[in-house]
């Protein structure tokens, strides 16, 4: 069904702040993501135009690619791009007292660190910095732990002098021009309600980072992972939410007067009329959600997926929420775009950022095709405000991008309207079409 793409704003959903709300019932709790250019976000900038907003997302979602390089995470488990460490910001205590940290949240990275006092060389940070002394439950991870092994195993950067004995389990994170390094802790995390309740989650592990440079903003607090690996926020709280996620994200024009929502444990099921759900495939590190991606239709073309750089079949997409748009291998990312500039008769023109290939000059003849991503045992029928965006007042663009380097990425333009839940236990990623604007 074609329909035209009107009510496109210049917003873009491009880093969001996570307000955590629990749930009474059942385990599971919820919180509130804060679109960035929301004037509800502190990473507000109202000096900013609409169409330096949406820029800065797509080339934070360029950048992001070396994030996702694999033969560099062939050698390190995690590896940040130099100033694109996700798209989201997230609200969370540590400590006791508990003291509150925004830092990024970020579905491609696995540990939890905030900078911490004393600091050799600390970015510029304008809160306070964490300090462990003023914290009950802030115990350092021994060189001689189960857990400081475990994660030399997985993490690798882990390392203690040797003859350390019960010194504190250090460890290097390199992402990059930058780095973290600190100490290894055990911590209480707490995720504050609006209504003021407040749930512990005690002994979880976090970086407490005392030598940290690279892209960081001074509002960040530091990195909150929530990827698939042993370390994130995500696999620590483990039972406690039955290793089940989910968010729905309101669509870009609705970013100003609505929050989307992030889902944790028994609230966190996708369920109900229209759910489809594909294999979350395991792959080396743990770190990413990765799909397979069988075809995308046009209408009544289907246009096969031949593979990525991070598979030929299984597990050849990531699905990443701090992406922005939708990256695919470039002999992909072409037939893709031939077969929708052959759908649509309105006349092409040039994006005048030259960041986009298919543009459209907008009138009311602007008609979208179906557009329907086949992951295997889920089709994802995309709505127009998935896969075009206003860049102008009159030009929309097609927002996926060819990668060179054959990565693909499904960014959370793609993603907007649909409830998607992460089971990492039955290893599902759950689509539900959603209106999130009343999620
Ligand atoms: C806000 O945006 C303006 C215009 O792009 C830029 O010059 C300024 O540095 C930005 N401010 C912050 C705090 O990022
Ligand atoms: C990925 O890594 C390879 C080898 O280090 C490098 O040549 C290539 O430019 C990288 N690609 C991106 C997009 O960072
Ligand atoms: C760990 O990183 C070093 C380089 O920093 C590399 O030589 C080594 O192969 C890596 N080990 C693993 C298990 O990835
Ligand atoms: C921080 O780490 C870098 C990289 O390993 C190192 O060169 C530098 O000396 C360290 N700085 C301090 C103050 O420890
Ligand atoms: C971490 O692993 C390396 C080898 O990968 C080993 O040399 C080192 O002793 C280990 N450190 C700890 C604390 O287990
Ligand atoms: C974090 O969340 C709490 C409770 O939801 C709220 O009171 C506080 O203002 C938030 N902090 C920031 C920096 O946004």
């Amino acid at each position: 069904m074609a329909a035209c793409v009107s009510n496109l704003s210049l917003f873009i959903l491009s880093l969001l702040i996570v307000y955590f709300v629990p749930v009474q019932s059942g385990g599971g709790f919820s919180a509130q993501l804060i679109h960035r250019d929301s004037p509800r976000s502190p990473f507000h900038n109202s000096s900013e135009t609409h169409s330096q907003r949406l820029t800065n997302a797509f080339l934070r979602s360029i950048n992001r690619l070396s994030y996702f390089n694999t033969s560099r995470l062939e050698l390190q488990s995690d590896v940040f791009s130099d100033g694109n460490i996700g798209e989201y910001i997230m609200n969370i205590s540590i400590g006791t007292p508990p003291v509150e940290i925004l830092g990024i949240a970020d579905t491609g990275s696995d540990l939890i660190w905030t900078q911490c006092k004393p600091c050799a060389h600390c970015y510029k940070q304008d809160a306070p910095l964490f300090d462990p002394k003023s914290s009950s439950t802030y115990e350092p991870l021994s060189c001689l732990s189960t857990e400081c092994k475990a994660l030399n195993a997985t993490i690798n950067g882990t390392f203690c002098p040797p003859k350390a004995g019960d010194s504190t389990c250090l460890y290097t994170y390199t992402y990059g021009s930058g780095f973290t390094k600190g100490d290894l802790a055990t911590e209480t995390v707490t995720l504050t309600s609006v209504s003021g309740e407040q749930i512990a989650f005690p002994k979880t592990i976090i970086g407490c980072g005392r030598n940290n440079s690279g892209g960081f903003d001074k509002r960040e607090f530091g990195i909150i992972g929530l990827g698939g690996g042993v370390v994130s926020l995500v696999s620590q709280l483990g039972s406690s939410i039955d290793g089940k996620f989910s968010y729905c994200l309101v669509p870009i024009s609705d970013v100003p007067y609505y929050s989307s929502k992030i889902y944790f444990g028994a609230n966190a099921i996708v369920s109900g009329y229209g759910v489809v759900s594909t294999p979350l495939v395991k792959k080396n590190p743990d770190t990413f959600y990765l799909l397979t991606l069988l075809a995308i239709s046009v209408d009544d073309v289907i246009i096969q997926f031949k593979g990525s750089s991070f598979g030929t079949t299984e597990g050849n997409i990531i699905i990443d929420s701090g992406t922005t748009v939708t990256m695919l291998p470039k002999y992909f990312y072409l037939e893709l775009e031939s077969a929708i500039a052959s759908k649509i008769q309105a006349k092409r023109v040039h994006d005048p950022d030259k960041v986009f290939g298919l543009c459209y000059k907008f009138n009311s003849n602007f008609k979208v095709p179906k557009i329907v991503v086949r992951f295997a045992f889920a089709s994802v029928k995309l709505d127009p405000l998935n896969t075009f965006i206003m860049i102008t007042k009159h030009v929309g663009c097609f927002t996926f991008l060819p990668t060179d380097d054959g990565f693909a990425i499904y960014g959370n333009l793609n993603q907007m309207n649909f409830w998607i839940g992460y089971d990492t236990v039955k290893r599902t990623v759950s689509f539900k079409p959603t209106d999130c604007t009343m999620h």
